[in-house]
This record gives structure tokens, sequence and C-alpha cells, in this order.
């Protein structure tokens, strides 16, 4: 690893296939990143399980996620990629910065409120501690930039403020990370509900397009997005959130501006404007899932990569994990 290039840290969950919201918000940056930055990246198992999951599924999701890893251009000889059940550390630290994280600054997260909701027959201690676990995830690779979308702001802040915390009893030991978060892409909304977020684990299959969804599917879904009676192709988050979003959504996969989109599609109606933004999301998605079917064929070479870089990455976490034990006062 080069130590003149910033450390990056990231991770997504194995809980359903991801969406183009995962992707632009988060892993196209991520591939891009790997050329400037000292990246880890890792598939969050130990997240997943604050929400029930059947053992198949999560096997199953699991090995899949870690095979998109590797077909969006994620690189194992460039990048640590390991998937973070492989790590304890990740466990042992979450206890450790437990008792450095308030109950009051965990019940103001929404995630938890938002999960509490949608999950209320389990509302598990898991769920509560999910964002100190996410802090563990980032501390211990002493991590500057955390690239995610919007959503995950909160939470890094949360690791921000307990690094602070843990510094200001022991002396500098973690270091403070900074969000990362990209201009366009990093709210992709539902396609069916403009205010929600695009989530893997929206009930209605029409409100988010899935990385490994067929043409045919993705152009269905588009045309059945919801947008408004104007038939104006115009950028106002606030009146036409639907259209917004669909611009925002053109925006990643052509690398256009919003206004050159705008002026694009001036005079023209929203049945066109829908295949277009339709056609761009099917042309950027297939040569990831040619990719995808060719590595999840091969999960030889898939154990391989994950058994190396999990060695990879315990060898930096351990050393974060002993020197605040040290601190701390555990007899070592
Ligand atoms: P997760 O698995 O929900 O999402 C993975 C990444 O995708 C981003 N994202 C979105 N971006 C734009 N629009 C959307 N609709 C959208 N939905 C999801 C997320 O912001 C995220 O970057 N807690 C994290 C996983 C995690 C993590 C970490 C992230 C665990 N440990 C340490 C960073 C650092 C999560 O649940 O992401």
């Amino acid at each position: 690893m080069d130590k003149a290039k910033k450390r990056v840290f990231s991770a997504i969950q194995p809980s359903g296939t991801l969406t183009i919201g995962n992707y632009f918000g988060a892993l196209k940056n991520h591939v891009a990143m790997q050329e400037d930055y000292d990246c880890i990246f890792s598939v969050a198992d130990l997240h997943a399980i604050t929400v029930k999951q059947e053992p198949e599924k999560l096997y199953t999701h699991t090995l899949e996620l870690y095979a998109i890893f590797l077909a969006v251009g994620l690189d194992p000889e460039k990048s640590i990629i390991f998937i973070q059940s492989h790590v304890p550390a990740h466990t042992e630290f979450t206890w450790l910065l437990n008792c450095f994280t308030q109950f009051g600054e965990l019940s103001r997260m929404h995630q938890f409120k938002e999960k509490s909701k949608t999950h209320s027959d389990n509302i598990n201690a898991g769920l509560f501690d999910y964002p100190v676990l996410m802090a563990a995830d980032i501390l211990l690779y002493n991590t500057e930039l955390v690239p995610t979308g919007q959503d995950q702001k909160q939470h890094i802040e949360l690791a921000r403020n307990v690094a602070q915390r843990v510094n200001g009893i022991y002396g500098d030991i973690l270091v403070v990370p900074e969000p990362y978060i990209p201009r366009t892409g990093a709210k992709i909304t539902s396609l069916q509900d403009p205010s929600k977020k695009m989530s893997k684990s929206d009930s209605n299959a029409n409100a988010f397009i899935s990385i490994l969804d067929e043409p045919d599917v993705i152009i269905k879904k588009f045309k059945r997005a919801v947008t408004d009676s104007e038939a104006l192709v115009k950028f106002d988050e606030e009146n036409k959130p639907g259209v917004s979003n669909l611009m925002n959504i053109y925006s990643c996969a052509t690398g256009r501006g919003i206004a050159e989109i705008e002026k694009e599609f001036d005079g023209r109606g929203y049945g066109d404007f829908k295949m277009a933004v339709a056609q761009s999301v099917v042309d950027a998605l297939s040569p990831i899932q040619a990719e995808y079917k060719r590595i999840i064929s091969d999960k030889a070479y898939m154990s391989e990569k994950f058994a190396v870089a999990a060695e990879r990455a315990a060898d930096i976490a351990n050393d974060t994990l002993r020197r605040l034990k040290e601190k701390i006062g555990f007899y070592i």
C-alpha cells in the first residue's frame, strides 16, 4: 500500500441485489477512487444481520455482492476487497467503541428510527448499535475518506465524534474520517415515490432498478416511473421530484450536466425522456452484467481473492485494535 495516498474505506451490505442507487451513489465512485487513493472495500455481512436474514439468502447475497464488486471494476490487485466477518477485529473493536458511545446519540440516528418502523417486530440491540459497528469498520483502517451516498452521512458524523472522544481521552490514536459524498447520484430516489430513497429492500420492485435487471425490465420500470403532469424536463427537486430524479440518473449514466439535459429534452415529452433515461441505464449496466455472469461462475477465483484480502485487512485492523486496547489498559 502506498503511504503517500489517502486511505479510503467503504462498505455495502449484502441485503439483496444492488440498485442503481448503490451504483451511482457509491460503487461507481469507489471504482474511480482506486487510482488516486489507498482503498479498502468490504461486504458488510455483519451489518446485514441487524434485520432478519434467511441463511441461504445471506450466503448467496454475500457471494453475489463480492462478484458485483469485481464486475463493476473494483480491482483486488489495487484495493483490499474483503468480507467483513472474515476479520474478527470488527466485532471486538465495536465492543470497545460501544463504551465510548452514548445511548442518546444512537437514539438520534435517522436510519435506526426508520428501520424500527419497517422492522417493528425485531428492534434488536444490533440494529441500535449498527452505527458503532460502522464506526469500527471505518476507524480500524485509519480511514481519511469515506465515500458513500447521502444517507450514510449521519453515521459518518457519529464515527467522527467517537474518534474525537477517544482521542480526547487517550491522545491522537484514531484518524478522524471525512465523509466523501458525490455531487450527483448521492440520493437516487424511488421511481414510485420520489420522497423516499431508492432501496434494494423496497417491497415494490417497480420502485428500484437492480444492477442485474434485464433491459426489458429496466425499460418497463422507467416507463412506469412517477413524474408529474407538466410535461417539462426541468430540474426542480421540490416541485418536480420524479423528473429531477430521472435527470439525476440520466446525468450519472451519461456524464451530461443538468443544464445540458434540460436543453436536450426541450420541447420533448416525458415518453421520449423516459426512454432515453432507460436506454442510458441499460447501456451503463450491460458491460457490468456481462462481467458479473463470468465472475459469479468462478467461485474459486473469488474465494482466493477474499481470503488474501482478509489477511491484509486483518493486519491493519489488528494493529489499531491492539493500540487502543493498550491505551485503555488491557493487559496484552
Ligand atoms: P448500504 O448497503 O445501504 O448502501 C451502500 C452504499 O450505497 C449508497 N446508497 C445510495 N446512494 C444514492 N442513492 C441511493 N438511493 C442509495 N442507497 C444506498 C449508500 O449511501 C452506501 O454508500 N451502513 C452502510 C454500509 C456500511 C458502511 C460501512 C459504509 C457498513 N460499514 C463503513 C461506509 C463505511 C449501508 O448500509 O450501506
